[in-house]
């Protein structure tokens, strides 16, 4: 029996190793599963009498750890490129890293702001957590309106009517007043962000979106001057044959107010479109003015609010806000 094992080893300390070829015959020929030398050889264990399984059992594992030690020190020496690189296939299509890509949203916001930053205005920002002052008390909201109410606005702190609340702000018009506060007139600024409101979620309306500010205070500042920029921004974004019409309306902040539609053309519809309206603007009131230590006489001021989220699913065609909000990527890729 021994010699056997003492042949077996002879054989394998002769086999030369040098290269990876070498080395998976090598493999195959004394320990693969089907028929291995060394294999069979411990299969051969169940003939071998009781009294001499021991030893037999241990010479199989010498040889067995002698091959592998083989082949451990084989692979060394060859390297590790040289086994490699037969895992390697280098006729398969690489794997492109994924691109991500700006939200709807947000490719929206900056088309907006560069178009009126192309007219001279600044882009500020605000807090989304505001007081009752700069949310409501300062844009000229009497104290019973009905947009102070816990239904439409995410209180942080309840308002009392002595000292205000704190809350999600429910537009982007305090900036308006933060802009003011901070300097001197002339303003000429845009505030894009978030804005919260408790209403119910549908289709139309989320309790989040997203809004875009815009305020010109000046010396003689009038309403065209209001007319003809909201007239050239949509323009910009709908195309030169846009139809537009400012409809007569109420804000607390201005005086007089409007609300602007654009004509849309929807072949879908009887009549081929409908108006859609876009934004909220009007002349900013003097009480708004003067809640800031404006001089209302000397300066007068148009301002504008308007949806961001509502422009892009009328760019886009999107018919959910609430798409807006989810983040699936099977959407999002689209706008890549
Ligand atoms: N803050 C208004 C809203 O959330 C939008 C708005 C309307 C802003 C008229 C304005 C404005 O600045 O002049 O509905």
């Amino acid at each position: 029996m021994t010699e056997v094992f003492d042949s077996l080893r002879k054989e394998i300390e002769a086999e030369s190793l040098d290269s990876a070829d070498a080395v998976d015959s090598f493999r195959i020929r004394y320990l693969s599963k089907k028929q291995g030398k060394i294999t069979d050889l411990m299969k051969g264990i169940k003939d071998v009498s009781p009294g001499e399984r021991g030893t037999y059992g241990q010479g199989v594992n010498e040889l067995k750890t002698l091959a592998n030690a083989k082949i451990k020190d084989a692979k060394t020496k060859l390297g590790s490129s040289a086994s490699d690189q037969r895992d390697i296939d280098l006729s398969l299509p690489g794997r492109a890293p994924k691109m991500g890509s700006l939200h709807p949203i947000t490719q929206t916001r900056h088309l907006i702001n560069r178009v009126f930053e192309s007219y001279g205005f600044t882009v500020e920002e605000g807090p989304e957590i505001e007081d009752d002052w700069h949310n409501f008390s300062a844009l000229n909201f009497p104290a019973d309106h009905p947009a102070r109410d816990m239904q439409d606005t995410f209180f942080i702190e309840p308002t009392d009517l002595e000292h205000g609340g704190i809350m999600l702000r429910t537009h982007t018009s305090p900036v308006q007043i933060r802009t003011m506060k901070d300097g001197e007139p002339p303003f000429r600024i845009i505030a894009p962000g978030r804005v919260y409101r408790n209403e119910s979620i549908s289709y139309k309306s989320y309790c989040l979106f997203h809004q875009v500010e815009g305020l010109f205070v000046d010396e003689g500042v009038t309403m065209a001057d209001l007319k003809q920029i909201l007239h050239a921004f949509a323009q910009t974004i709908f195309g030169d044959d846009v139809q537009m019409r400012f409809r007569p309306s109420f804000f607390p902040f201005t005086e007089p107010s409007a609300e602007v539609d654009i004509w849309w053309n929807d072949e879908s519809l009887p009549g081929g479109g409908r108006w859609l309206e876009i934004l909220g603007c009007g002349m900013v009131h003097p009480n708004v003015l003067e809640a800031v230590d404006i001089d209302s006489e000397k300066y007068t001021g148009y301002a504008f609010g308007m949806g961001i989220d509502r422009i892009a699913m009328l760019r886009y065609g999107i018919d959910d806000i609430r798409i807006l909000f989810e983040n699936d990527e099977r959407f999002l890729d689209q706008f890549a």
